[in-house]
């Protein structure tokens, strides 16, 4: 106990340390307060590499963008698995992963992701999101010629959940009503949707105490949330339902094989349900809040998607866009990268398992204690001047080239650098679902900008709005507060 309260001395070929002067927090007040203002001032103290003592744990901060492939290679020295599952395992509620016994099971569990989120199956994936966005915005969205107003925030919210919870996790068979009134079925599905939804937000508000160390069973609600999830998800209702994702498919059938009692089982799910929407639901918000706040974004976005949605057939039928047609979507893949640049604040850890010494970049050396975790944080490149002239603008076309194409060359003293971009992470802990997720918001942009005319009421559209950063080091900041937009449908004679 004592340890934890007296800071540690600096030993030779250390990084210097930073361990502020209150007993156990260390600098954890300065840090939480503003992490890229502290991590900023830290290294024009301390230069690329320091120690900070944060809340009893040490991180090993590495601030040198070229020095990042070192730690993402993450040699023998470097784990990736064990910080992250431990904390896993305590906000989802599932089992240890790390013991013996569970350890190879997981390893195959883990090699789902790649093999149902990546490459072949996510064609398959995206077509299947395309359906139930279309389904969604159907079922919700006025038909009218009147404009409807709604926070932007809950809309978003609205349709991508529902859209991306039916892609993973398939639609519940409600079964016809008593009397076979197909409405009353509808119904039903939609409150029970908007159920997992509130419970969803529930939890997921609760992430940045949760983070911090707070124990869940203190975070009531969100205990009580993450419980009913994990109610909806057990196997045996999500046995019932269709048109389920292969990867919740196979991670069913490979728990299943797996010495886990059903909570357990239901818990993995939960942390899918999170993974799959935390951080999508606020990218497709700034993404739709950016394109629409800026009307030359959203000239140029319309444009695209005129072009290519009238290649694609009847454009009164539902729309069908293929992989290479959202690939080809440049404007818009560089509307979602400004957006998630600006509003992407996650933290790279990774935990030391044994003494070692780190080589940076520039051949500077730095000794790591066994426990200590090495972190990295984009956002000190995500708003470098240097790498983004003016980085905290937003400027839609800062990730297409001369010829109209998707641009990565970005350059710092000189040199391009390798991780310009990180809102995924990288190495060992990159996101599985970053392609996924980029189909999801093009997808989302398309069908809106298509449909729909849309605009910020006024008064929202002079100010800016800025991120909350309660939760940075969980990803995609939300905003701090939500703007109304006002939407009607597109007259179709206006588009062609
Ligand atoms: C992990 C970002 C969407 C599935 C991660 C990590 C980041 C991230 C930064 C690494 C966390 C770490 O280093 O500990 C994002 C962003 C998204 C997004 C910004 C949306 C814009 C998705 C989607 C899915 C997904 C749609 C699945 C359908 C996962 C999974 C992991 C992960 C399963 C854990 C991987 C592992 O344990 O190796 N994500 N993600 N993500 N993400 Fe995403």
């Amino acid at each position: 106990f004592c340890l934890l309260l007296e800071p540690r001395k600096r030993r030779p070929g250390e990084p210097p340390l930073e361990a502020g002067w209150i007993p156990f927090l260390g600098v954890a007040l300065d840090y939480g307060k503003d992490p890229l203002a502290f991590l900023r001032e830290t290294q024009k103290k301390c230069g690329n590499v320091f120690t900070c003592k944060i809340a009893g744990k040490y991180f090993t901060f590495i601030t040198d963008p070229f020095s990042f492939p070192a730690v993402v290679r993450q040699g023998k020295n470097l784990d990736f698995h064990k910080f992250a599952i431990g904390f896993s395992q305590r906000v989802f509620g599932h089992a240890d992963f790390l013991a013996p016994v569970y350890y190879n099971g997981f390893r195959e569990v883990h090699s789902i992701f790649h093999q149902t989120l990546q490459g072949p199956s996510l064609t398959q994936l995206a077509q299947s999101m395309l359906g139930n966005l279309q389904a969604v915005l159907r079922q919700n969205l006025p038909k009218g010629e009147d404009w409807a107003v709604e926070g932007l925030q809950s809309f978003t919210n609205r349709v991508m959940f529902d859209a991306g919870y039916l892609t993973i996790f398939g639609q519940q068979d409600a079964g016809p009503s008593a009397d076979g009134d197909n409405n009353r079925t509808d119904n039903k599905s939609d409150l029970c949707m908007r159920q997992v939804a509130q419970h969803f937000l529930v939890f997921d508000r609760a992430f940045p105490e949760m983070a911090a160390g707070l124990p869940i069973h203190l975070c009531v609600r969100a205990w009580l949330a993450r419980e009913a999830l994990a109610e909806k998800l057990n196997h045996s209702r999500l046995q019932r339902n269709h048109s389920m994702s292969a990867l919740i498919r196979r991670r069913m059938d490979a728990f299943d094989s797996m010495p886990l009692d059903e909570r357990g089982k239901a818990g993995t799910h939960v942390s899918m349900l999170w993974a799959s929407q935390a951080n999508t639901l606020p990218a497709a918000f700034w993404s739709l809040y950016h394109m629409l706040s800026s009307p030359q974004a959203l000239s140029a976005a319309r444009a695209e998607v005129d072009r290519v949605v009238e290649q694609s057939g009847d454009p009164d039928q539902p729309i069908s866009i293929s992989r290479e047609q959202l690939d080809s979507m440049f404007v818009l893949g560089s509307i979602i990268e400004e957006a998630l640049r600006l509003s992407s604040a996650s933290i790279m850890i990774r935990v030391a398992s044994d003494d070692f010494t780190f080589t940076l970049d520039s051949g500077q050396t730095a000794a790591i204690r066994k426990g200590d975790y090495i972190a990295m944080y984009p956002q000190l490149i995500h708003m470098d001047p240097e790498i983004y002239p003016s980085p905290t603008e937003f400027q839609f076309d800062r990730f297409l080239d001369e010829a109209g194409q998707r641009k990565s060359e970005f350059y710092k003293n000189g040199r391009r650098l390798k991780h310009y971009l990180v809102p995924f992470g990288s190495g060992a802990s990159e996101c599985p679902g970053r392609f996924f997720a980029m189909c999801e918001i093009k997808m989302f942009l398309v069908l809106l900008l298509w449909h729909y005319d849309m605009e910020l009421a006024q008064s929202d559209a002079q100010h800016r709005l800025s991120t909350d950063c309660t939760r940075a080091g969980l990803g995609i900041l939300p905003p701090t507060q939500d703007v109304l937009v006002r939407y009607k449908v597109r007259p179709r004679s206006s588009s062609s």
